[in-house]
């Protein structure tokens, strides 16, 4: 009698432990993120060359993204760099006036406006994600620096387009199945 109701409970918590497990509280949607990496691609304007000095200053540390993604941990790690660099995008967005426009980029605006939206789905999506890992934050920091500064403007713009397509691009490809995808009907 003893003995199976500790069965019982064991098997209970196992079970519980199971669907935590298997069912990912929060999520991603691929589908979303493809569609904001393609927008993002499409704003228009290469990396300009006389932008090159300010690598010294924006750095996006690569290292945050785990090589690959074969695990529940590793895939809650690339989820949240996903996330806090769009959420981190979203606020420099928020507090900066529009990157397109004298000193600026060369930016489809119908785009940008676009990109904002998908942007901002994403982030609100994304919100019930915890942090896993070390913050990408300092990155965000010294992008902002050097948007606030009027001369480098459009070279944080720039940086930031760049390094937030790679983040994207990046885990499309290597962390694909970490993102929901929606069947096929
Ligand atoms: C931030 O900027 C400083 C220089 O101002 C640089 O040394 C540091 O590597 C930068 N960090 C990142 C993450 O870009
Ligand atoms: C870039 O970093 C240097 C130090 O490495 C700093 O002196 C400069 O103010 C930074 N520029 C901007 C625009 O933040």
């Amino acid at each position: 009698m003893m003995l199976s109701s500790v069965l019982l409970v064991l098997l209970q918590v196992c079970s519980l432990q199971l669907m935590v497990v298997s069912k990912p509280a929060c999520q991603l949607r691929g589908d979303l993120v493809q569609s904001l990496h393609h927008v993002l691609r499409d704003l228009g304007g290469d990396f300009p060359a006389h932008c090159l000095p300010y690598n010294n200053n924006i750095s996006f540390p690569n290292s945050a993204l785990p090589a690959a993604s074969a695990n529940h941990p590793q895939c809650r790690r690339a989820l949240w760099v996903v996330y806090e660099s769009l959420s981190e995008a979203e606020l420099i967005f928020l507090n900066n006036d529009s990157p397109v426009g004298e000193g600026g980029v060369t930016w489809d605006d119908q785009k940008l406006e676009d990109f904002q939206t998908r942007l901002n789905r994403l982030v609100e999506d994304g919100r019930c994600l915890s942090r896993v890992g070390d913050s990408v934050s300092p990155y965000f920091t010294n992008v902002t620096a050097v948007i606030e500064q009027q001369e480098s403007t459009a070279c944080g713009w720039s940086a930031l387009k760049r390094d937030l397509l790679w983040v994207l691009k990046s885990t499309l490809h290597d962390h694909r199945t970490c993102f929901t995808w929606l069947k096929a009907h």
